[in-house]
């Protein structure tokens, strides 16, 4: 069941059933990391601009900040003439049934340019042993993985974001095949143009949002299920990428330097943030929720 509406919404938030918070997670090294074309409005001026030794120390200050807070991190190589397989995020979206098995769902990249990144996560999940989801989607339909698809924390219940670079029609095969509710929610802004960038869900009840990104129908939607949402301020959204932050365990927040008033706003809440600096990738269009992708 897809519901993109309050009113068509058929059923209860107190009749979703638990699921197990995500507790490990995968970053990919940034050793072939750049900027080669434009497939977002933020890349645009910054081809070949990449300086590769801040990107390095920026990627080992991002997994020195999870590793702070206890979650494992599995590193996995990044490929030459994959520029954009830092950005780990996308090519996946890992799952864990109702049995409690763990599979992922591959990504159909809308981005032509990476395509190519989706095999090396196939085999590197295959040889872990998870079932691997590859039959979904034919034709023209994409889907750009936990860039767009998020599952809320502890329940079975998955946002999914479309418009750019996922197609709505995708998360009813999803909702089938996981047994899972899908909320769609519409991105409306280019800027803003995978789900991760607009909307982060900190615990249960809490999420950080930039409400412009999104059409009224989302908002309503949101407001029903989060009893507590942060509205980041257009700057610290559309500049720093407040709101692709990451909570790994519901009390510290992993976020890009200089949010001030989502960090403010954080810490009124009982939150403890924590900064890092992600500038390299900003340029890409990326921070700190799109270069890890979080597993069991
Ligand atoms: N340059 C990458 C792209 O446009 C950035 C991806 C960022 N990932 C994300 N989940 N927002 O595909």
């Amino acid at each position: 069941m897809v519901v993109s509406r309050l009113s068509d919404l058929p059923f209860q938030k107190a009749d979703l059933l638990d699921m197990p918070a995500a507790d490990r997670m995968v970053m990919t090294t940034p050793d072939h990391f750049d900027i080669q074309y434009v497939i977002n409005p933020h890349m645009e001026g910054h081809v070949g601009s990449v300086d590769p030794v801040k990107a390095r120390r920026q990627w080992d200050e991002l997994k020195n900040a999870f590793e702070s807070c206890g979650v494992p991190v599995d590193v996995m190589e990044g490929i030459p003439g994959q520029p954009d397989m830092v950005f780990c995020a996308n090519q996946t979206l890992p799952f864990i049934s109702e049995g409690g098995s763990r599979g992922v769902v591959l990504s159909k990249m809308h981005a032509l340019q990476r395509a190519g990144e989706v095999k090396h996560f196939e085999a590197w999940f295959a040889e872990k042993g998870w079932d691997i989801v590859d039959d979904l989607f034919h034709g023209d339909s994409d889907f750009e993985g936990m860039g767009d698809a998020i599952w809320h924390r502890g329940k079975r219940l998955l946002w999914g974001g479309y418009g750019f670079r996922t197609d709505r029609s995708i998360y009813d095969l999803i909702s089938r095949k996981l047994e899972t509710p899908v909320i769609a929610l519409q991105l409306d802004d280019p800027e803003f143009y995978h789900l991760d960038t607009c909307f982060c869900i900190l615990d249960e009840e809490t999420a950080l949002i930039y409400p412009p990104a999104f059409t009224p129908e989302g908002r309503d939607l949101i407001k029903h299920f989060f009893p507590r949402v942060i509205n980041a301020p257009e700057r610290e959204a559309r500049d720093l990428f407040a709101c692709n932050a990451h909570c790994p365990d519901g009390k510290h927040v992993v976020i890009q330097r200089g949010c001030t008033s989502t960090n403010e706003a954080l810490e009124s809440l009982g939150f403890t943030v924590i900064e890092v600096g992600t500038d390299e990738y900003l340029k890409s269009g990326g921070s700190v929720f799109c270069m890890k992708l979080m597993t069991w």
